[in-house]
């Protein structure tokens, strides 16, 4: 298991075709008649990746992702790729190179400053090339707020760190749209609730552990801090996600997809 920076392949790959749906569903709508090139930023452990090499095949397909865990998952799967281990804000403000395609899912989130980010982004795309990214947008789901709610209450607020845990950084729609459609020829914007069916309310703290919730275990101490917020938070989310009778739940989960061309 890697913890040092935070991500863990195997946590992450739990949910594995929950979790790469969005990426088949994003790149199914890319419409490029001539694919060379293709970046993948926020690799993970390669899912995404996989997905675009699939896509097309007879593109150069590379992975750049800052974790040294998850590159070196990728790294295992496929050692013939390109795998590049970087920051996306570092490569888009520092990369000379241009893709055809620079895609990210689920990856994005994660990086701060947007309005500098995605017109950096756009640059390292070719003329007639597209950038494609899928980011989560359901800050008001439930079990997304009452993660933020239970560490801002007593007695955990004094066991985090002033400044917060590392939050997501996803803007309005809106926004996007009025950044990018001065810069680029074409855009292709749509939101999906995917409904994930999962055996139980533990599921889904399994699957905000690979993700959301990571931050806020990551900043906690001790195990038995990180076990006392973990079961604490199961008990608020549980009234919010009822058993169906056969025991099972639905979790919905809000993606944004935007398409830009350039
Ligand atoms: C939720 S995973 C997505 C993995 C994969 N793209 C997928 O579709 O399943 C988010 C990934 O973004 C990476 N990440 C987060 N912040 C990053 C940054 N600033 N630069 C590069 N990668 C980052 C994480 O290490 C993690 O592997």
């Amino acid at each position: 298991m890697n913890r040092k920076d935070g991500w863990d392949p195997r946590q992450y790959l739990k949910f594995a075709s929950e979790r790469t749906r969005p990426c088949h569903d994003l790149a199914g709508h890319v419409s490029l008649s001539d694919v060379r090139r293709v970046i993948d930023l926020g690799c993970g452990p390669g899912n995404s990746t996989e997905v675009l090499a699939s896509r097309w095949p007879r593109a150069e397909v590379a992975g750049l992702d800052n974790s040294a865990g998850m590159i070196e998952t990728a790294r295992q799967s496929h050692p013939d790729r390109r795998w590049i281990l970087q920051g996306v804000a570092d490569w888009a403000a520092t990369a000379d190179e241009q893709f055809d395609l620079v895609f990210s899912n689920a990856a994005l989130q994660w990086v701060g400053d947007h309005d500098v980010l995605f017109p950096r982004l756009l640059e390292r795309v070719v003329p007639g090339g597209a950038l494609a990214v899928q980011m989560p947008c359901g800050f008001n789901t439930p079990g997304q707020r009452l993660m933020h709610e239970l560490a801002t209450s007593p007695p955990w607020v004094h066991k985090f760190p002033s400044e917060g845990v590392p939050q997501w950084h996803v803007r309005d729609i809106n926004f996007y749209y009025d950044l990018l459609a001065p810069r680029t020829v074409a855009l292709d914007f749509w939101k999906t609730d995917y409904l994930h069916i999962l055996p139980n309310a533990e599921a889904i703290v399994e699957w905000y552990g690979g993700t959301a919730l990571r931050p806020f275990l990551d900043a906690l101490e001790s195990a038995a801090d990180k076990e006392q917020f973990t079961s604490e938070y199961l008990e608020l989310i549980r009234p919010y996600y009822p058993p169906h009778p056969d025991g099972r739940v639905l979790l919905p989960f809000p993606r944004m997809f935007l398409i830009a061309y350039r």
